[in-house]
């Protein structure tokens, strides 16, 4: 049985990752801070997949903690990295926490794996890196467009401090850069847990029909798009998950054409904000008190993917619309309260 440790596994898209790796029969390893997670998801993994993943409560700022980690659990066969900082406003704020979360323990890893001979490694990277493309669909031959944040320039240095690694080990690396994630798993076991006042809008929407918020703030209706509203690519979360085991499998398979590739795993379909709105209305049976009001700094007009290398290279494809996402992210809230 293969090795995988997945870091951040108990988070959002982390814990949804583990539930599809243990489907697959594989044996996976958590690494988390419980920094912006919670210690329960652990036996929600374990009530959906009958199987408890190992788990060690490690900062991976923590150096020697690595290390030990790596003395300890030997015959890893791949690395999934999702523990990072993920909120574009607070990076602003804080931009060396950002840089020092995301990269520093990045780098540290990336050492590790060296030392320890463990040459397989999945990055969340994410659509940020290409600011507001040009063209539509988003290619990956897309350039970077200088970071909007903190946090979306980690995603940049990280891709760059990973590909300058392979070109001088046996590192082997694939970074899927994830449009807008969304939903949850179909058991309503696991999901999204945001802390305090949501930011993105898809547990906005949710708290929003629950009467947790009074109101849905749609940020900007003058966008040059075909209802004035910003369009995105929302993807559901466990089609996502399962681009990483897809990715995963083409590395131990040594299918990988070079050693550093990535990969852009959204839908290909764009939605607007307007859209989501009508589909989560759609689905819930709620109507929704929304408002359309200023633009939100440092939005873009619109991103969503061309999907077509993920799908013939990785051989994978997404099997949600929309309305699967969001009835899934509705249920989960209605377990939330
Ligand atoms: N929106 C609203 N009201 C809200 C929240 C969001 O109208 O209360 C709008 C935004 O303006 C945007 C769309 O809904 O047009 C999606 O916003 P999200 O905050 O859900 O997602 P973003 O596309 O802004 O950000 C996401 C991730 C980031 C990542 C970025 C990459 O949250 O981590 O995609 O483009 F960097």
């Amino acid at each position: 049985m293969q090795k995988i440790l997945v870091t951040g596994g108990l988070g959002f898209i982390g814990s949804h990752t583990v539930v599809e790796l243990q489907n697959e029969g594989y044996e996976v390893v958590i690494i988390d801070d419980l920094s912006n997670s919670s210690i329960d998801v652990l036996d929600k993994i374990t009530s959906i997949t009958g199987r408890l993943p190992e788990f060690e409560n490690i900062d991976l700022k923590d150096q020697s903690a690595i290390q030990s980690f790596f003395k300890k659990h030997k015959n890893i066969d791949g690395i999934i990295h999702f523990a990072a900082s993920k909120a574009v406003g607070e990076s602003v704020e804080e931009p060396l926490k950002y840089y020092h979360n995301n990269i520093s323990t990045l780098i540290y890893l990336l050492e590790e794996m060296s030392i320890n001979n463990v040459s397989n490694f999945i990055f969340s990277s994410s659509c940020t890196v290409y600011g507001q493309a040009d063209k539509m669909p988003i290619t990956e031959s897309a350039p970077f467009k200088p970071a909007e944040s903190p946090y979306g320039n980690t995603k940049q240095i990280g891709e760059e401090v990973i590909y300058d690694t392979t070109k001088v080990t046996n590192l082997k690396a694939i970074a899927l850069r994830y449009f807008n994630p969304i939903g949850a798993h179909k058991s309503a076991n696991i999901g999204e847990l945001p802390i305090g006042i949501p930011q993105n809008l898809i547990p906005y929407v949710t708290q929003t029909a629950m009467g947790i918020r009074e109101q849905l703030s749609v940020f900007g209706g003058d966008y040059p798009t075909p209802d004035g509203t910003a369009v995105r690519d929302y993807i559901h979360v466990v089609d996502l998950a399962k681009a990483h085991i897809a990715a995963l499998r083409r590395l131990i398979e040594n299918n990988n054409k070079s050693n550093f590739e990535v990969f852009n795993i959204g839908t290909g379909k764009g939605s607007s904000v307007l859209n989501v709105i009508k589909a989560f209305e759609k689905v819930s049976g709620k109507q929704l008190n929304y408002k359309i009001v200023d633009r939100r700094e440092g939005d873009i007009i619109e991103a969503y993917a061309d999907t077509s290398l993920a799908n013939t290279e990785l051989k994978w494809k997404t099997e949600y619309n929309l309305e699967d996402a969001l009835a899934a992210a509705w249920k989960w809230q209605q377990t939330l309260k």
